[in-house]
């Protein structure tokens, strides 16, 4: 098993979501968090001033699948979480090493499969 976390734009929650509905994948955390990429931070300006903004709102999708699903899943979240534009996101694949589903004790592959 593995986690597949995503950084993402809000505005492609929707997308993204639906995409990996559809490849049978449902089971996911989300969250909104903050965060900063390669560029560290952009100017804006504010009533003149200029301020510069060191973390961007961004969303963080998580979600554990079996090994044979992550090249679906990557593919799947690049295509739909895509503009082109600086700043699309990033995706981190971390090996998972045991899952337990607390109402019934199971353990392992099963407890995430659809
Ligand atoms: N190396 C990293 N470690 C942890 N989080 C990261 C890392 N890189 C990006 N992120 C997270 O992903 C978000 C989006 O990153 P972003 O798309 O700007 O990446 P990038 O490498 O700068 O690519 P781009 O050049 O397309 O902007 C960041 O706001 C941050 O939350
Ligand atoms: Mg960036």
């Amino acid at each position: 098993m593995k986690k597949v976390e995503a950084i993402i734009r809000h505005i492609k929650l929707d997308d993204v979501r639906d995409a990996l509905d559809k490849i049978g994948v449902g089971q996911m955390t989300v969250t909104e968090v903050k965060g900063a990429g390669k560029q560290r931070g952009y100017e804006e300006t504010y009533r003149g001033t200029k301020i510069t903004i060191h973390l961007r709102p961004k969303i963080k999708i998580e979600t554990v699948v079996e090994d044979d699903k992550i090249k679906e899943v990557v593919e799947t979240i690049i295509k739909n979480a895509r503009t082109g534009d600086i700043g699309d996101g990033k995706i981190f694949v971390y090996p998972i090493e045991e899952v337990f589903r607390i109402r019934t004790g199971e353990k392992g592959p099963d407890t995430v499969k659809e």
